[in-house]
């Protein structure tokens, strides 16, 4: 076991789901021998096109669904239904409407704080509140927030609670570009502040490009598999004011959008590959190195593809 690699935060062995058939007569296999890791402090982003499976697998991980084989390890235990550790933001704001904002984050931090004061847990809300940029909206009701503002209640209440891992579904997807914009800034932040374990889903590549650290790409449902790991090759503490000016930005997206347009339809054929090994799905590195800068290639066979290296 190599001492110096990052600990693993999560590790997704041998996932599958499968639901019943709407005449209940059989079963439809969702995803299957789904493996991938996320390190501690690691941002990783999935994409797949709608129908794949990862909400399913964004579920099963936070511990609201449960799959028909393989297993979900966080911190090295087992996950055994939901749990403080594991926060989620979901595509919805997912708030109480009858409550306020600050009470919305309330209710959350008295759950992973029973003995604490009220002001000990207002003092909690608060500071991620400001870290927000909703001070001054305490006391307003769902009702009275925008959309951008009810995510950034969701996103203030995930990490109130300090939790192991933050999990993310879509979770700006319904707003304009301009609060989108705004909200994955202050992500990027707080992240980094906080060192935060996160793990989101987006159909957004520009999103992915500027949080992730690696991006699991999914093919298409049915039996939908990873088949690829795509290493971020931008420096960290890019911006989305200067991402695209950096040599590698257009062989990351470009790659991405390849993917999402064309390989993960035909996917299938590759992973039937006997070269394909699902415990180990290819790690792809796009580089200006490989590709040249201002008249990118979508194609991918020049990338350099590795192995992910599975410590045991
Ligand atoms: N409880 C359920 N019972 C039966 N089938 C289900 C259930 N939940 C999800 N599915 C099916 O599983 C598949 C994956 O659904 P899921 O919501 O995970 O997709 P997704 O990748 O998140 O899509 P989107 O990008 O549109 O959000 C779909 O075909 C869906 O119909
Ligand atoms: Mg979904």
């Amino acid at each position: 076991m190599d001492e110096t690699a990052p600990k693993k935060m999560i590790q997704v062995e041998g996932l599958e789901r499968r639901f019943p058939t709407p005449d209940g007569k059989g079963q439809t296999q969702v995803f299957g021998e789904v493996n991938f890791t996320v390190a501690e402090g690691e941002f990783v982003c999935l994409i797949g096109h709608s129908g794949c499976g990862k909400t399913t697998l964004l579920n099963i991980l936070a511990g609201l669904d449960v799959p028909t084989s393989g297993h979900v390890i966080v911190d090295g235990k087992e996950i055994d239904g939901t749990s403080l550790d594991r926060a989620v933001v979901f595509q919805g704001h997912a708030l109480m409407p009858w409550m306020s904002a600050m009470t919305n984050i309330a209710f959350a931090v008295e759950s992973r704080w029973p003995g604490w004061n009220a002001a000990q847990v207002r003092e909690q809300c608060q500071k991620y509140i400001d870290m927000v940029h909703l001070t001054g909206s305490e006391d307003k009701k769902p009702a009275q927030l925008s959309g951008g503002m009810k995510q950034r209640v969701g996103i203030a209440r995930a990490f109130s609670i300090e939790p192991k891992i933050l999990l993310m579904d879509e979770p700006f997807s319904a707003l304009d570009a301009l609060t989108r914009g705004s909200l994955q800034d202050e992500l990027v932040t707080i992240c980094q502040a906080t060192n935060q374990t996160s793990f989101m889903i987006t159909h957004d590549i520009d999103e992915a490009i500027l949080l992730a650290d690696r991006i699991v790409l999914m093919t298409n449902g049915p039996e939908a598999r990873v088949c690829e790991i795509v290493e971020n090759t931008l420096p960290k503490g890019r911006t989305r004011s200067d991402m695209h000016t950096h040599a590698n930005y257009y062989p990351m997206r470009n790659h991405l959008i390849e993917f999402l347009v064309n390989r993960s339809k035909t996917f299938a054929e590759e992973i039937a590959a006997d070269t394909f090994d699902p415990l180990n799905p290819p790690v792809v590195r796009p580089s200006a190195a490989v590709s040249e800068v201002g008249a990118p290639s979508v194609s991918t066979s020049e990338l350099s593809a590795t192995k992910e290296k599975r410590a045991s």
